[in-house]
């Protein structure tokens, strides 16, 4: 997929250095899961890659490339859940934050779930306390659903979770 700033395609074993490196980051990781270790995350990328799209149960994922010199700023993540319905999740260097690439990325990717696989709801969920997702969520023109208390356990607390989503406005 293209957009205007940004080349979007499947990720490869081959990004698992970058795709570490950029997870592992402490601001990354803080509200973003990581894989345990590189080769861990080339197992992860090579499991996706493997995948066709809209496999029920499944992680899809993007590598998020920048046009302009071709380097790997982030990944988007879709969690396949029932045929009908999709999880988003992205992810974006913090080099590269603050430029709009993870709603530029997150809006081809809707578009692309609501038209060609014709899917009926994706959703997002964030710590609260992640204000840039909550924003990437609102530019996506997602509302929000529900805040689930102290339900999701980061490894060192339990953390509350909000929900937003967004319906397909053409689809049956
Ligand atoms: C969540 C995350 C992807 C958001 O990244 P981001 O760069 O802030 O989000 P966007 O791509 O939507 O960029 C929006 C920002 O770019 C700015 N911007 C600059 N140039 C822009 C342009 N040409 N177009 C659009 N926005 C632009 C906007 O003003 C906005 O800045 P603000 O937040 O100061 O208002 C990023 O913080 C991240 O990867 N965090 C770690 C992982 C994570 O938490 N993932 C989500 C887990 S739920």
């Amino acid at each position: 997929m293209n957009t205007e700033r940004l080349l979007l395609r499947t990720v490869r074993a081959g990004d698992a250095a970058a795709y570490y490196g950029c997870r592992s980051l402490p601001t990354v990781r803080r509200y973003q899961g990581c894989p345990k270790s590189l080769a861990e995350a080339r197992r992860r990328l090579a499991v996706s890659a493997a995948l066709a799209p809209n496999t029920p149960r499944t992680w899809y994922q993007f590598a998020i490339i920048e046009k302009a010199g071709g380097a790997y700023a982030g990944d988007i993540a879709v969690h396949f859940t029932d045929g009908r319905q999709a999880e988003l999740g992205y992810t974006v260097a913090p080099r590269y934050q603050g430029r709009g690439y993870a709603t530029e990325a997150s809006r081809a990717v809707l578009a692309w779930l609501f038209g060609e696989l014709n899917l009926h709801r994706v959703s997002c969920s964030a710590d609260p306390r992640n204000k840039a997702s909550l924003g990437v969520m609102r530019r996506l023109g997602m509302r929000k659903e529900g805040h689930f208390k102290k339900s999701f356990w980061t490894g060192k607390e339990w953390a509350d979770d909000v929900v937003y989503a967004v319906l397909n406005k053409k689809g049956k």
